[in-house]
Formats: structure tokens, C-alpha cells, sequence
């Protein structure tokens, strides 16, 4: 198992570099991924009462395919204004006004006129088959938007799932944890110094993970790192205990310590 999440964070790292065939496979496995959340929804489930902390879920599937589309099949680009702006129009009319995330605050997307389920998957498909026959047509240096999206839907995988784990909705499909060793042993945080963020390599990363800088753990000599801000400096060595941390375990953390555990909550994309 342990092996089995081992190359589970390994895929992950090589798709951000990965060439044009593994891309093309890894936007489908996404593709097919994301419905795989929602396909045993039932037509009542698709409905849900408004909630700060998930999307609804139409109007996130719907949101994902525009979003494939605007970065990839549009030719999304930044003009002279700064603004974000598309070469050409979507295959969908009105999608603009639905799934622009940018635009549409989070407590309106309750009540957008968006199309029914069955129009936005003929939609999804239709961006899909778009995306694959780009990307195979595409040069290797031409794959940043590819790999944008192909992140992007993942991301949004994952807020789909939390979403099912926040209405009480049964998880879509068998998960399995991998078990940890020597849980509830502690683990030791060494000295040193360490890298945080993306190296610039011309790998795909996300604008908050730019770029690697150099970090302190306690006990290093940081002082050649003193001029690159900010850094963070560990002010001891650490031990940490290894255990899974459960929902209910980290409300109780988080109120403890006088904090409200909304308060944490990310914002919506
Ligand atoms: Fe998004």
C-alpha cells in the first residue's frame, strides 16, 4: 500500500513535465474521474441548499469543462489591460455568463439558469474530444494550458468529493487508506535547510508555488539565508506524532486552541 501511494505522488510530480500521449491519458483518466463523483447522483441529490464551503454540484461540473475550454480550445490569453480574454467564442452559448468563476460570486451560482444535466455532459464530452485532438497536435513547449487544466479538473475531483463528505452523501466508489507505519509513533523533524516551492525548470506549477527558496530548520546556520525573504526558521527541532487526523479530531484541535474551524475553510475557486 505504502508503494501504492508512493507512485501515486510520483505520477503526480511526472505529470506536471509529462509529453503529449501521458497528458492525453491523464486528461481522460480526469475527465472520466470527475463524473465518477457525481454519476450515482440521484436527480434529488443534484439539488442542494446553499453552503459556504462547496460548489453546486451542475454548476461545478459545468464550471470544469469551461474552464478545459477557456484555457486550451479558446486560446484564454492576458491582452494589454491585464484582462483575461479568449480568441474565440465557447461552443456553449451563455457559458460565459454561467461558469466563469472569476465573475460569478460564489452565492449566485444557487441561482443561475445553467442547463440541464444532459446538455452540460454532451458539453464536457464535446471539450474533451476538443482537448485530447490539441494536445496531439501540439508541440511539446505548447502543453501549459494542457497541464493547467488537466491540475485544475483534479482539484476540482477533490472539492467534489468533499462535497458528497459535507452533505452526508455515501462516497462514490470504494477509498481505500492506506495504513501507516508505526502509527502513533513520533516523527522527527531534523535541522536543516530545505526547499520550499517549484524549481523553475519548465515544469508545469501553480502561481503560488513559484518559486523553490531556501528554508531554515532549527539548528541550521542560516545566516547566507537571511537576505532571501521571507523564509521561515523553525526555532527548535520537532517531533511530530505520525497519526491520521479525523474530522471530528481536528475540529476539536482547532476549538481548542480558540479557533473556529470555518475560519479555515479555503475559499471557493
Ligand atoms: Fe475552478
Amino acid at each position: 500500500m505504502a508503494s501504492e501511494l508512493a507512485s501515486t505522488q510520483t505520477a503526480g510530480i511526472a505529470a506536471r513535465s509529462s509529453g503529449r500521449l501521458e497528458l492525453e491519458r491523464a486528461l481522460t483518466d480526469a475527465h472520466e474521474r470527475t463524473w465518477s463523483v457525481l454519476a450515482n447522483l440521484t436527480p434529488e441529490q443534484w439539488h442542494v441548499p446553499y453552503h459556504p464551503g462547496i460548489n453546486p454540484p451542475l454548476w461545478e461540473f459545468g464550471h470544469v469543462a469551461w474552464f478545459n475550454e477557456w484555457w486550451v480550445l479558446r486560446d484564454a490569453y492576458w491582452n494589454a489591460r491585464e484582462e483575461n480574454v479568449t480568441r474565440r467564442p465557447s461552443m456553449l452559448s451563455g457559458a460565459d455568463r454561467w461558469f466563469d468563476s472569476g465573475r460569478i460570486a460564489h452565492v449566485d451560482r444557487w441561482t443561475l439558469d445553467i442547463p440541464p444535466l444532459a446538455e452540460l455532459r454532451d458539453y464536457a464530452n464535446a471539450v474533451l474530444d476538443g482537448v485530447r485532438a490539441r494536445v496531439a497536435a501540439s508541440d511539446e513547449h505548447e502543453l501549459y494550458a494542457s497541464r493547467l487544466t488537466l491540475f485544475h479538473e483534479d482539484m476540482h475531483g477533490e472539492a467534489l468529493a468533499y462535497m458528497r463528505q459535507t452533505l452526508g452523501y455515501p462516497p462514490p466508489f470504494a477509498i481505500r487508506v492506506p495504513p501507516l507505519s508505526d502509527e502513533h509513533a513520533d516523527v522527527d523533524i531534523p535541522g536543516g535547510v530545505f526547499m520550499q516551492g517549484a524549481p523553475d525548470d519548465g515544469a508545469f506549477v501553480f502561481d503560488n508555488e513559484k518559486w523553490a527558496r531556501g528554508n531554515a530548520r532549527a539548528g541550521a546556520d542560516v545566516a547566507h539565508l537571511r537576505e532571501q525573504r521571507p523564509f521561515r526558521r523553525v526555532r527548535r527541532r520537532r517531533r511530530l506524532r505520525r497519526s491520521r487526523l479525523v474530522v471530528g479530531r481536528w475540529v476539536r484541535v482547532a476549538r481548542g486552541g480558540g479557533i473556529r474551524p470555518s475560519s479555515l475553510l479555503a475559499q471557493r475557486c
